[in-house]
């Protein structure tokens, strides 16, 4: 099992879109394991857009995203990274594929709604950065045995 950090970035929170986000990852089988609405510091835009601090975009991405409330999530399941980088789509608005999250709901290239960890060490690096310890949880979903097929012992 794989968990990923999703934020749900301001324009997304500001257009009344997270219900329609969540309902995705809940629908897809994804399962939120953390959840909470936050307005993000100067100081963890930095740290977390860090391997884009020398980017043109920069400083306007990090003015973008303490902006205004963030939703962030952790979510997992087999193959969560994956997974929801391919429901989020491009990251261009006006380049995701019809279907995904930033290709159904924006056109812009900044604004483009979600965040997700794109690799496993990202995911670790990002959770913790997010995350407190205590506020990921392990918990059963009754609906699990209808999600995965475990009956040859993987998780399939
Ligand atoms: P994210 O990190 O937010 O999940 O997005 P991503 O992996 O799809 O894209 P990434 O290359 O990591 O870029 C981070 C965020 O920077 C903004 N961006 N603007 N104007 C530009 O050329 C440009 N390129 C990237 C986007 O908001 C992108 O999500
Ligand atoms: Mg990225």
């Amino acid at each position: 099992m794989e968990t990923t950090l999703i934020i749900l970035k301001p324009d997304a929170v500001q257009r009344g879109l997270m219900g329609r986000i969540i309902t995705r990852f809940e629908e897809k089988g994804l399962q939120i394991v953390g959840c909470k609405l936050m307005q993000i510091s100067q100081q963890l835009a930095a740290t977390h857009y860090e391997a884009h601090q020398a980017k043109p975009f920069y400083a306007g991405l990090v003015r973008f995203m303490t902006s205004s409330p963030v939703l962030v999530m952790a979510v997992r399941g087999n193959g969560a990274i994956t997974i929801a980088r391919n429901m989020m789509g491009a990251t261009f608005g006006s380049k995701a594929n019809p279907g995904t999250i930033r290709g159904d709901f924006g056109v812009s290239n900044s604004f483009n709604l979600i965040h997700g960890s794109d690799s496993p060490e990202a995911a670790e690096r990002e959770l913790k950065l997010f995350f407190a310890p205590g506020e990921v949880l392990s918990w059963k979903r009754d609906g699990d045995g209808w999600i995965y097929d475990t009956s040859g012992g993987k998780i399939e």
